[in-house]
């Protein structure tokens, strides 16, 4: 892959995920041009505008405008977040049939361009819908990330940093496994300053804290509808890890092939992030409670594969 030069970031989708990604990519300053592109022309448009009105306040000028898939041939990353949203009460899986259709028209429009780049998948059931992108452009893996357990991550660390009063950041620990309902934390290396947190957790506590993460969205719906600041900050996330060519460990949907014993499969995997996109899996040190939860986790994820391309 020769390099995209620049970073020229397309994103689809411009619902309420991608115009706070949007939102997001300015207030960092991350890139120097932004293209929106939706089928509702004029909420794009408007997007455009709103967003232009801020960049005086930005740390760094960005050119935002509205474009079509054309623009991708010279994106460094295309960034989709298209497709039906999850209602209340619906899981992630049960969008999969609507929104795999759609993005095998949205990725055969994108390739049509001659777009090199990385793509960047946060549509859900994300797991799914980044294998489906891998499938539909031909672009090697690691060249095609999803959100995977980016956001599940924040929450584990939000809720553990408010449990022991450290910043959340001072908190190391993933949520791995399916960006759903089959998702696990990996409790044996959770830490804070390398203190492992496990041995001060009772059980019930640490089965709470896994429950709180894994229904944070259908809370967050239940009560505003939708979620979009949290899942918009962490692709904001990888946007800059990629861009900024940071090597930086961040837990996203990665193809597996052999790590963790699996393969033909996205999921939710810490992973090295630089400009290339994804470039190693890292694998984690399970016990044996926790690979018997990934290994079911990657079924769930391989059942829904097999309804979907036999
Ligand atoms: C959530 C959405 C992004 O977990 O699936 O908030």
């Amino acid at each position: 892959m020769s390099i995209t030069l620049g970073n020229k970031v397309v994103l689809v989708g411009t619902g309420a995920v991608g115009s706070s990604y949007a939102y997001s990519l300015m207030n960092q300053g991350l890139s120097d041009e932004l293209v929106l592109v939706d089928l509702n022309e004029g909420k794009a448009q408007g997007d455009v505008m709103d967003l232009d009105h801020g960049i005086v306040y930005a740390p760094s000028s960005m050119m935002i405008r509205y474009g079509s898939y054309e623009d991708c041939k010279d994106a460094a990353i295309v960034v989709i977040c298209a497709g039906a949203a999850q209602k209340p009460g619906e899981t992630r899986l049960d969008l999969v049939n609507k929104n795999v259709k759609i993005f095998e028209s949205i990725v055969g429009e994108i390739m049509k361009s001659g777009f090199d780049g990385i793509f960047i998948v946060a549509t859900n059931p994300v797991d799914i819908l980044t294998y489906a992108t891998r499938k539909f452009s031909g672009l090697p893996k690691e060249r095609v990330i999803g959100s995977g357990t980016v956001l599940d991550t924040a929450r584990f660390r939000h809720f553990l940093g408010k449990e022991f009063g450290t910043a959340p950041t001072s908190v190391h620990g993933y949520i791995i496994g399916e960006h759903g309902d089959s998702q696990l934390p990996v409790w044996s290396s959770a830490n804070i300053s390398g203190t492992p947190v496990a041995p001060k957790l009772s059980e019930g506590r640490k089965s709470e804290i896994a429950e709180q993460v894994r229904d944070a969205a259908y809370r967050i719906i239940e009560m505003k509808g939708a979620t979009y600041y949290g899942i918009a900050m962490g692709l904001a996330r990888i946007t800059k890890a990629i861009l900024r060519n940071e090597h930086v460990v961040l837990p996203v949907g990665a193809m597996l092939e052999g790590e963790y014993g699996e393969e033909d499969v996205y999921i939710g995997v810490p992973c090295v992030i630089h400009r290339k996109g994804i470039e190693k899996v890292i694998e984690l040190s399970l016990n044996d409670v926790e690979k018997e939860k990934f290994t079911a986790s990657v079924q769930t994820l391989k059942d829904i594969q097999g309804q979907v391309w036999g």
